[in-house]
């Protein structure tokens, strides 16, 4: 039988163990509705392609921002919107859609957003009908899309002057779409890295 002095130094060895994991951040993703929430969607565009990677001069904002396809998600992190993805589509009949402008804030990198942002877009797309999405990926990021089940499509090309590498993935039905826009617009908690 447990004697007190080892109930209370395990009970000791659990909080300190409480205490110093990192506490996880909430990761909340949906999408930007409202005219603030747009220009914040916008302004963490503009602060990678832009300032941060310079792909683009000026602006990042394209044709594709005026379709009436387009959906635009926000990653939020502790209640402070931290990325961007965008998504369209391409071919209503074969149910093509792309995704672009997967973008997180330097500070928030590694703590769970992207990965969300993406399997929103994604779900977002099938829960519209889509059956396969498309986008361009830098190479240094073709293994977090690996991760995510995305494969390579054809071999790699020029997109917004950069050498990029075509991957797609097929999209979940739509009621697994829904699901999962559910789950992040209420909110997950990622543990601390
Ligand atoms: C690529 C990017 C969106 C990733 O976002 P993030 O919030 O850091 O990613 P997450 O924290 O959700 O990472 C999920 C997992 O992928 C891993 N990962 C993150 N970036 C990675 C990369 N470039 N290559 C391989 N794995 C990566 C993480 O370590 C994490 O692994 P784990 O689940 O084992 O802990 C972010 O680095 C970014 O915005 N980069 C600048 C803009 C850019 O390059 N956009 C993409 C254009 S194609």
């Amino acid at each position: 039988m447990q004697s007190e002095l080892e109930t209370a130094t395990a009970s000791r060895s659990r909080e300190q163990t409480a205490a110093e994991s990192p506490p996880g951040s909430r990761i909340v993703c949906r999408q930007a509705i409202s005219a603030e929430e747009t220009i914040e969607h916008f302004a963490i565009r503009h602060e990678i392609f832009v300032a941060e990677q310079h792909i683009f001069r000026g602006s990042d904002r394209d044709a594709h921002d005026e379709r009436d396809s387009v959906v635009r998600l926000l990653g939020y992190c502790d209640g402070v919107a931290a990325g961007s993805v965008r998504l369209y589509e391409l071919d209503r009949p074969a149910g093509i859609w792309q995704g672009d402008r997967l973008a997180v804030l330097p500070a928030f990198r590694l703590r769970g957003v992207g990965a969300p942002l993406v399997g929103c877009a994604v779900a977002a797309a099938a829960v519209r009908g889509g059956r396969l999405m498309k986008a361009h990926v830098q190479p240094a990021n073709v293994s977090f899309f690996q991760r995510l089940g995305w494969t390579s499509a054809g071999s790699v090309e020029l997109y917004a002057g950069l050498i990029h590498q075509p991957m797609q993935t097929a999209l979940p039905t739509p009621d697994e779409g829904l699901a999962t826009l559910a789950r992040f617009a209420s909110g997950v908690t990622v543990r601390g890295r």
